[in-house]
Formats: structure tokens, C-alpha cells, sequence
């Protein structure tokens, strides 16, 4: 949790995956709310909009981010990440603003060597200033199903 008295620039949603494999569920449709602006065809669009899977392969990775911008808002992100050796792999989910001192809230999920835990490393940054971190380890296994990770961000505050 972070306040944000002086965070209120429109965010962009993004979401790249760094040399890993993993996919998402959405409500609404991925198609139409979403481009994917990396990954040479990494990044696939699936059922009709309703699935949308980001992987890598020894190259790169692949990312995607939303048309439109927000001010404040709820978002509700359900992730399954790359099961098995995942050492080295960072999937990331933040939103960001443009420009050099520019506002940004972050998910991180650090990969691990077979068995043992991912990171969840999170960070809020207000007009290019970071140094919010904080790291978790989850209490279930982020591989095996489609866990929701959500932000909340309103005048108030940042959860
Ligand atoms: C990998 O697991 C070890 C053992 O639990 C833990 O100490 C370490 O922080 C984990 N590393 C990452 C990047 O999650």
C-alpha cells in the first residue's frame, strides 16, 4: 500500500513477459481492448478474444497493452505463470504513464528453479520515483491454475 497524493496521470495498462510462457482470462474481449506491441508472434489472441497467451523462446519475449488509458480503477488480472524451471523468467503487469518523471505500479513475478517459490515483487513509482518495493512469496502454486492479482488505485490510495 502506498498513498498517492501527488500520483494522477492517466496509466496505460501493460503487460510483457520476459523469457517465459504463461496465459490470461479476461472479461471483456482481448481483441478489442488491447494490442499486442511485441513478441513476433509470440503473443496470441485466442477463443474469440476470451484468452490471450504471451510465451518466449531463446530470442525474446512478447507483450501486449491496452488501447486506452485510465485514471483510477480496479483491475482484476488473472495470470497463470510458466510452471517448472522458471529461473530467470520475470512476467510483469503494471501500468505506467509517459514521459520521464512518470508514475508507474508494478507486479512482478520472479521465476524459480523447480520447486521453489516465485517472487512476487511489487512497486509504485510517483513522478519517476520508485524505491517502494516490496517481494513476496505467494502461499499457493502460481503454476498450477489462474490466480486473479488485482490493483486497486483510487485518490486515496494505492493497494
Ligand atoms: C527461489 O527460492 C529460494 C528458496 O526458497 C528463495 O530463497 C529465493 O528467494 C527464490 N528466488 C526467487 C527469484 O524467487
Amino acid at each position: 500500500m502506498a498513498s498517492s497524493s501527488s500520483f494522477s496521470s492517466k496509466l496505460i495498462l501493460l503487460m510483457c513477459f520476459m523469457i517465459s510462457a504463461f496465459g490470461i482470462a479476461i472479461a471483456a474481449k482481448f481483441d478489442q481492448e488491447f494490442d499486442i506491441t511485441w513478441g513476433d508472434g509470440r503473443a496470441k489472441i485466442l477463443n474469440n478474444g476470451d484468452l490471450l497467451t504471451l510465451s518466449l523462446d531463446k530470442i525474446s519475449g512478447s507483450g501486449f497493452q491496452s488501447k486506452n488509458e485510465y485514471l483510477f480503477g480496479k483491475i482484476d488480472m488473472q495470470l497463470k505463470l510458466v510452471p517448472g524451471n522458471s529461473a530467470g523468467t520475470v512476467t510483469a503487469y503494471y501500468l505506467s504513464s509517459q514521459g520521464p518523471t512518470h508514475d508507474e505500479i508494478d507486479f512482478e513475478f520472479l521465476g524459480n528453479l523447480s520447486g521453489d517459490p516465485y517472487t512476487l515483487h511489487t512497486n509504485v513509482f510517483s513522478q519517476g520515483k520508485g524505491n517502494r518495493e516490496q517481494q513476496f512469496h505467494l502461499w499457493f502454486d502460481p503454476t498450477a491454475d489462474f490466480h486473479t492479482y488485482s490493483i486497486t488505485w483510487n485518490p486515496l490510495r494505492i493497494m
